[in-house]
C-alpha cells in the first residue's frame, strides 16, 4: 500500500475475479467496493450498538447494502440507517430495496442532507465526492465534521484525484478514451470544442491527495487512513460507465443523455479496438480510500 505522499500507487493485489464477485443481488450489476475491504478488515472501521450510520450520495442504494454486510448480526437491530441521494429515480430505489422502515431515504444532495441528518457516528460518501464542485468538496466537509457527533468518522472513496487520473488509468484509459468522443462527436457533427480545454476542464476539477487531506484537516478532522488502492475493473466496467447518466452529464454537459451515452460507448469501442482491447482485459482504476475522525474534544 502507498502512503499519503507517494506517486505511484500500488501494484494491484486483488484480482479482476474478486471485483466481479462484488455484484449487486437484486440488479447483477458490478458495484466494486473492493478497496473498501482492507479498511473493513483492519479493524480501521468497525460498526458498533447504537451506530447512525449515514451514506451520502447512496445511488440505488448498492453502497448501503455493502455497508449493512458489514455489521455483525448480533448489532444489525440498534444500527441507525440513512441513505440520502439527489436523484429521485435512485431515491424511490433506495426506498423499494430497503423498506422505508429499514432505512430512511432522503431526496437530498450532500451538503444539505448532512446538514438534516445531526448526530450521525458515521458518514460515508463512496465513489461520488469528486461529482461535487471543489467549493461544495470543501462546505461537504465542514457540514461533515458539524454532523458527526465526538469520534464519528467520514469515510470517502474516489477514482479521481489527481495522482490517480495522471498516471496509469489517464495515460491507457480516460485520454485515449476522451481524444475518440471528442472525434466522435465531431463525425456526428457536435462541436464539443477545443480538445485540448476539454482535457484540462477534467483535470481542474480532480484535486490531488494532499489537497484532499489539507481540506480535511482544515475542516478539523484528523486524518486515519489515507491511501491510493486499485480497484481491479476491466473495460466491461468503462462499457457501464459510458451508460452512466452523470457521468455523461459530466464529460458531456451539453447534450441529451442519449446522445451522449451513444457517443460516449461508440468512441469506447473504437478505443478499445485501436488499443486492441476486449471487454474482459484489466483496465484498473486507482482509488483513493479515506478515513478521517472528529476528535473527541471536538
Ligand atoms: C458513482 S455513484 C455512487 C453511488 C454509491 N455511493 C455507490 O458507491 O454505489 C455517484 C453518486 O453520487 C451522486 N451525486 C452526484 N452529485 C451529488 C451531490 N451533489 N450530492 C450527493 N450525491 C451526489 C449521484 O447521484 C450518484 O448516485
Amino acid at each position: 500500500m502507498v502512503e499519503l505522499g507517494s506517486a505511484r500507487p500500488k501494484i494491484p493485489r486483488l484480482s479482476y475475479e474478486y471485483f466481479a464477485k462484488q455484484v449487486d443481488q437484486k440488479t447483477n450489476e458490478a458495484v466494486g467496493f473492493v478497496p473498501l475491504e482492507d479498511v473493513f478488515a483492519s479493524g480501521r472501521v468497525c460498526f458498533s450498538e447504537g451506530d447512525v450510520v449515514h451514506d451520502v450520495g447512496a445511488g440505488p442504494g448498492y453502497s448501503t447494502e455493502y455497508l449493512q454486510s458489514y455489521v455483525p448480526d448480533c448489532k444489525k437491530k440498534s444500527v441507525i440507517w440513512i441513505a440520502s441521494e439527489p436523484t429521485s429515480s435512485n431515491c424511490e430505489q433506495i426506498k423499494t430495496r430497503f423498506g422505508e422502515e429499514n432505512v430512511c431515504a432522503l431526496n437530498l444532495d450532500a451538503i444539505e442532507a448532512v446538514k438534516v441528518v445531526r448526530y450521525s457516528t458515521k458518514i460515508f460518501f463512496l465513489n461520488g465526492i469528486h461529482m461535487l464542485e471543489p467549493a461544495e468538496r470543501i462546505e461537504f466537509f465542514r457540514q461533515s465534521f458539524e454532523s458527526l457527533g465526538p469520534r464519528g468518522q467520514l469515510v470517502i472513496t474516489s477514482a479521481f484525484t489527481s495522482e490517480a487520473v495522471d498516471e496509469q488509468v489517464q495515460r491507457d484509459v480516460l485520454n485515449p478514451w476522451m481524444i475518440a468522443v471528442f472525434r466522435e462527436a465531431k463525425s456526428r457533427g457536435v462541436d464539443l470544442g477545443d480538445l485540448k480545454e476539454g482535457l484540462e476542464i477534467v483535470k481542474k476539477q480532480v484535486w490531488s491527495i494532499d489537497r484532499y487531506r489539507q481540506e480535511i484537516l482544515d475542516a478539523g478532522f484528523q486524518p486515519d487512513f489515507f491511501e491510493t488502492l486499485d480497484m481491479p475493473c476491466n473495460w466491461e466496467t468503462y462499457r457501464r460507465i459510458s451508460h452512466y447518466e452523470g457521468w455523461n452529464q459530466r464529460t458531456l454537459p451539453d447534450l441529451k443523455d442519449r446522445q451522449a451515452a451513444v457517443i460516449n460507448f461508440t468512441a469506447l469501442k473504437k478505443t478499445m479496438r485501436r488499443l486492441g482491447k476486449s471487454w474482459n482485459d484489466p483496465a484498473p482504476r486507482n482509488t483513493l480510500v479515506m478515513v478521517a475522525r472528529k476528535p473527541k474534544a471536538a
